[in-house]
């Protein structure tokens, strides 16, 4: 048993509150328009210093732990980068459902480039990590900096928004994995390019007016549903309970599979969880994070590294 330092940083999940798919590009992938917002409910992340070598532990049976896994990629890429010879264990606690569209696997690599990034002592803070978090993926990018903010280009270009949403919040994870690509597929079937966004830029511009939420639109959600026929079944039922309680939104996450209500007060959550509940669904509640909150709580967990026993 050796003494060591150890870091557990937590990973936030996020929800698309909006998403247009404008057109394919050149690179494959397609140039979207969406509003990301960060929620409470996170994985931990937990490193700790290894003599050489990345190596990735997870109990979940859907999460890989090699070179596939987005986090272990995190942790390799900034080691070369940074020219660090010293390895890392990196062990991650899943809470976030796996391939439910809110951003886990994304958050957990940029989690990863953070945490280590202080580990390492490399200095180079979200604006130097944002190379390397775009190589990672479309999502990664985001979780540099959280809170409300507006995904341009494939999702990678991120702006901030000044006004922060807030608000409660009820997901139903229907237990049914998506794959991303397989959904961008179908959509690529029966894409009109179109040069802007329809409502996006219209609700930034209303500057977050609570009644101009229901403008927003997931334009991902029919080939997500054609994806997943056991959620396309149980979508009506869903949105209805939601919509019936009050959410200012109703609406699916990312590429699915989880579905979000946002609600303006906390116990029309609370009665929207207990309806779907009841109706034999599997959800939890959480709250929005802003911007503010996320650096807060960023600051918090890597100034707490702490001393302890490891193996
Ligand atoms: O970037 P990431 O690996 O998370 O994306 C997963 C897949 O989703 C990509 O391989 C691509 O097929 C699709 N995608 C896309 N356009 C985007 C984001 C993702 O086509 N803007």
């Amino acid at each position: 048993m050796a003494v060591s330092r150890a870091l557990t940083v937590p990973a936030y999940a996020k929800l698309n509150l909006g998403l247009e798919v404008l057109r394919q590009r050149e690179d494959g992938y397609h140039e979207l328009r969406t509003l990301f917002q960060t929620i409470d409910l996170h994985d931990d992340v937990l490193l700790l210093p290894r003599p050489e070598g990345i190596e990735v532990r997870c109990d979940h049976p859907l999460v890989p732990t090699g070179p596939e896994n987005l986090a272990y990629r995190a942790a390799r890429d900034l080691a070369r980068f940074g020219r660090v010879e010293k390895g890392a264990l990196v062990i991650l606690t899943k809470r976030i459902p796996v391939g439910g569209g809110l951003g886990g696997g994304s958050s957990d690599a940029a989690a990863v480039l953070r945490g280590l990034d202080h580990f390492w002592r490399l200095g180079l803070g979200p604006a130097g990590l944002y190379p390397l978090a775009r190589r990672l993926g479309a999502d990664v990018p985001f979780f540099l900096t959280g809170g409300t903010a507006l995904g341009l280009a494939r999702g990678d270009e991120i702006y901030p928004l000044r006004r922060q949403v807030r608000a409660y919040v009820v997901v139903v994870d229907p237990g049914q994995p998506v794959s991303t690509a397989a959904v961008f597929r179908r959509v690529a079937g029966c894409l009109t390019p179109r040069e802007n966004s329809n409502t996006i830029f219209r609700f930034v511009s209303r500057d977050l007016e609570g009644e101009s939420y229901s403008i927003l639109v997931n334009e991902l959600e029919q080939a997500a549903l054609e994806e997943a026929p056991k959620l396309a079944g149980q979508v009506g039922r869903i949105r209805g309970i939601l919509v019936r309680e009050g959410a200012l939104m109703a609406s699916l996450s990312g590429s699915g599979s989880s579905f979000f209500g946002l609600f303006a007060e906390a116990a029309r959550a609370r009665r929207a969880l207990a309806a779907l509940e009841t109706a034999g669904f599997t959800a939890f509640r959480a709250r929005t994070l802003s911007l503010e909150q996320y650096r807060r709580l960023w600051s918090r967990s890597l100034s707490r590294s702490r001393v302890g026993r490891t193996r």
